[in-house]
């Protein structure tokens, strides 16, 4: 590869001071005069029906502008027609305020509007409500069992059956089965849902939205009120982290707006960090792996099955199973996912949705399969890789999967350890290694930018997609330095907003691969203008090169090869009398290259964790975590964006967990104190290593996308970890000490 300036070096984020300083304004903080504030009144009960709701002493308090419940709330038409987002799942969306229907825990029933959020926040206390409630179902694990996932329907068609894997299963040498339960997530960013809604002279609307997609909010609200793109802007510079989350407009939008439009006012709704609890979440899901192995450790079989949960009116599924028709070398594998509704919020993308979990128990069964054999659980992974992917019958595109292991293996010390499980001890301290694998896709999506240089040198580069915390803003602004050759000082990048060009969810770990084309393509394209003036200038360098033979260095158009000869960028532009050069390109995949290969990342996970024999206290001392993510245009972001991944696979595998009281259905650790994550005291010491892929099929940029990987393998590695240190298997996450002793 050529030399780079930017590319491939690590660079600190462009945006970082304007976070540290709070110049960085998010949805919730922007204002104007007259700005009215609504506070959500969330249901009591998970099922049944508002018998009666009284308003009266909340509209009584001075301040309180209205109170919206069902009776009262607008029903926009165009709920009753089918409306959809880009992150809609089958089904019916949820409608608020629609009737007095309640189908999950604390759903939004009412909106109190105020002169203040305080105000608000004391009459929404005063709204009185009865119910007539109904025992609600939200026990994934209690029967009756699910049904299968309809095909095609629900976006989700189930992968075909590859060989025999019941009768291979059977035939094995070494039968390995076991069922593994993981609980609900919820995403928990720091920064809450908020929507600003102002409301101009004309009623036009600019929202200032929590976002991953300022497009696909504009295209929710536009649909449901029936306004144009004109009338409803949405805009969304800085996201205080997604998760997922943002990827669909959630409720706090449609009432803000929906209060903005009666009162003819600028509204604010915010909700509260109970309320993200009655958003979607990571499912629940019961797998049931089995894997038939030789006696060497060949793969034979692989069945693996999961039941997932969903709510009663929407159909959310996630890429749960495949995966384990990718990861190995095996020719009967049979692949089965079942939903079951419950009475809960319609789950919801969360970071690596569907390979988290169903990679968290294929990777543990397989740790599980090495003890069964008496091997090494690397070599185990090792002598099953899969050089082609099986499942799409296709190669891949690149994968230095094998680099993975073996570097990761070696910075972690892997040959040193003893295999016998609780062989280590420490005092009190019982010590264990484990790994794992993992996978993730390698998408790039329709995006489009603009690029617009002006003669005093500077770059200004825009698409409306978002930086959920990510490093958009840096990563894209290390591409168009890169492409015209000039300092990333003259460079701002634009994000966030409807009036940009368009870009895709900032989701999937595409946004590199997609907007980063997009931005490479439209300073490619300023950088052929820039060619062609360049060769009429008087005694140009370059009268005679083709654009093939230039390169865009230090602010100049140079020779290849021959530096000192070249022409300065900004005197091009003078001389030739042009003040701004401006393109606008919409990058697309390379469908017919990309759809002959697999386009997948890969990671291997390498922990080190300690158990309190007495305590059960576990504590991961250290990770190494291997990545084979294509190119890495800014390792220092990328690194980050790994680093996250690893928190919260620790997170899921010791701490994070939704815990309901099924006999009410509600969430008895909505809060943070609650809810565990991990903390400083929880993290030690982590490292991360980027094996990188050149790789042309996936995207000009060679780039596959690092947003997800991070975190797929990690909470298995954790558990084999831990079984290596205790000699128990818990196969229930996430693993707390009482599972321990
Ligand atoms: Mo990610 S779950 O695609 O934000």
């Amino acid at each position: 590869m050529a030399a780079t300036t930017y590319v491939g070096k690590p660079i600190s984020r462009v945006d970082g001071r304007a976070k540290v300083t709070g110049e960085a304004k998010y949805a919730g903080e922007f204002n104007t005069a007259g700005l009215v504030y609504g506070y959500v009144v969330s249901s009591a009960i998970t099922k049944g029906k508002i018998t009666k709701i009284d308003t009266s002493q909340a509209l009584s308090i001075p301040g309180v502008l209205q109170v919206f419940t069902h009776e009262n709330a607008p029903r926009p038409a165009h709920f009753d027609r089918s409306f959809k987002d880009d992150d809609a799942v089958a089904g019916a969306p949820l409608k608020p305020l629609y009737s007095p229907e309640i189908g999950f825990s604390m759903q939004p029933i009412a909106l109190v509007v105020a002169d203040t959020f305080e105000i608000a926040r004391y009459a929404a206390s005063l709204v009185e409500v009865e119910y007539k409630a109904e025992k609600p179902e939200t026990d994934l694990t209690s029967k009756p069992k699910g049904h299968k996932a309809p095909k095609g329907k629900s976006g989700f068609t189930p992968p075909k059956d590859r060989g025999n894997a019941k009768k291979a299963f059977e035939m094995a040498d070494v039968q390995f089965e076991a069922e593994y339960v993981h609980m609900p997530e919820h995403h928990n960013a720091l920064e809450m849902f908020s929507s600003t809604v102002l409301m101009d002279e004309e009623g036009k609307l600019k929202i200032y939205d929590k976002t991953q997609s300022a497009f696909n909010s504009q295209k929710y609200i536009t649909q449901v009120f029936g306004l144009s793109k004109d009338e409803a802007r949405v805009v969304s510079p800085f996201v205080g982290g997604g998760f997922g989350s943002g990827l669909r407009p959630q409720y706090q939008l449609y009432l803000a707006v929906m209060a903005a439009l009666e009162l003819k006012r600028s509204v604010r709704v915010t909700l509260t960090r109970q309320q993200m609890f009655s958003l979607g979440h990571r499912p629940a899901t019961l797998q049931t792996v089995s894997l038939g192995a030789s006696e060497a450790g060949a793969l034979q079989a692989i069945k693996h099955e999961a039941l997932s949960e969903t709510s009663r009116g929407e159909e959310y599924t996630e890429v749960i199973v495949n995966w384990s028709g990718s990861l190995y070398q095996c020719d009967n594998v049979k692949l089965d996912y079942y939903l079951r509704n419950l009475d809960v919020s319609t789950p919801m993308d969360m970071r690596a949705p569907g390979a988290a979990t169903g990679v968290l128990a294929t990777e543990t069964a397989m740790d599980e399969l090495s003890y069964k054999l008496g091997m090494d659980p690397l070599e185990l992974r090792l002598l099953n890789y899969a050089e082609v992917n099986q499942l799409e019958g296709k190669p891949f595109s690149s994968k230095a999967l094998r680099e993975c292991y073996a570097q990761g293996a070696e910075r972690f010390g892997w040959s040193r350890r003893n295999p016998v499980p609780r062989s280590t001890r420490e005092g009190t301290k019982l010590i264990g290694w484990g790994m794992a694998t993992g996978i993730w896709d390698a998408q790039q999506k329709k995006a489009a930018a603009k690029a617009n240089l002006s003669v005093d040198g500077k770059l200004v580069v825009a698409s409306g997609t978002a930086d959920i915390g990510t490093g958009t803003y840096t990563a894209m602004s290390i591409i168009a330095a890169e492409t015209l050759g000039l300092p990333i000082e003259a460079v701002t990048f634009k994000l966030g907003d409807t009036t940009l060009p368009e870009a895709p969810l900032e989701g999937g770990s595409w946004t590199v691969s997609s907007v980063g084309t997009a931005v490479q393509e439209a300073c490619e394209a300023i950088g052929k203008k820039l060619f062609k003036l360049a060769k009429k200038l008087k005694d140009s360098p370059l009268k005679k090169a083709a654009f093939e033979d230039i390169a865009f260095a230090d602010g100049r158009i140079q020779l290849k090869g021959n530096p000192s000869a070249s022409v300065s960028i900004i005197e091009t532009m003078r001389q030739t009398g042009i003040n701004y050069i401006e393109e606008e390109t919409t990058a697309l995949p390379n469908f017919l290259k990309q759809m002959k290969y697999s386009r997948n990342t890969h990671s291997a996970v390498f922990v080190e964790v300690e158990v309190d024999e007495d305590l059960g206290q576990i504590c991961v001392r250290r990770v190494v975590s291997a990545i084979a993510g294509g190119r890495v245009i800014n390792p220092k972001t990328a690194r980050s964006q790994i680093l996250g991944g690893i928190v919260w696979g620790i997170s899921m595998a010791l701490h994070e967990e939704s815990v309901l009281d099924h006999d009410f259905g509600r969430i008895m650790n909505h809060n943070l104190s609650e809810y565990h994550v991990p903390v400083n005291a929880d993290i030690h010491d982590l490292e991360v290593i980027f094996v990188e892929e050149h790789d042309k099929i996936v995207n000009p940029l060679g780039a596959k996308g690092l947003g997800e990987i991070g975190l797929v393998g990690v909470a298995a590695a954790v558990g084999n970890a831990i079984y290596h240190a205790t000699g128990k298997r818990v196969r229930d996450f996430p693993i707390t000490l009482d599972k321990l002793l």
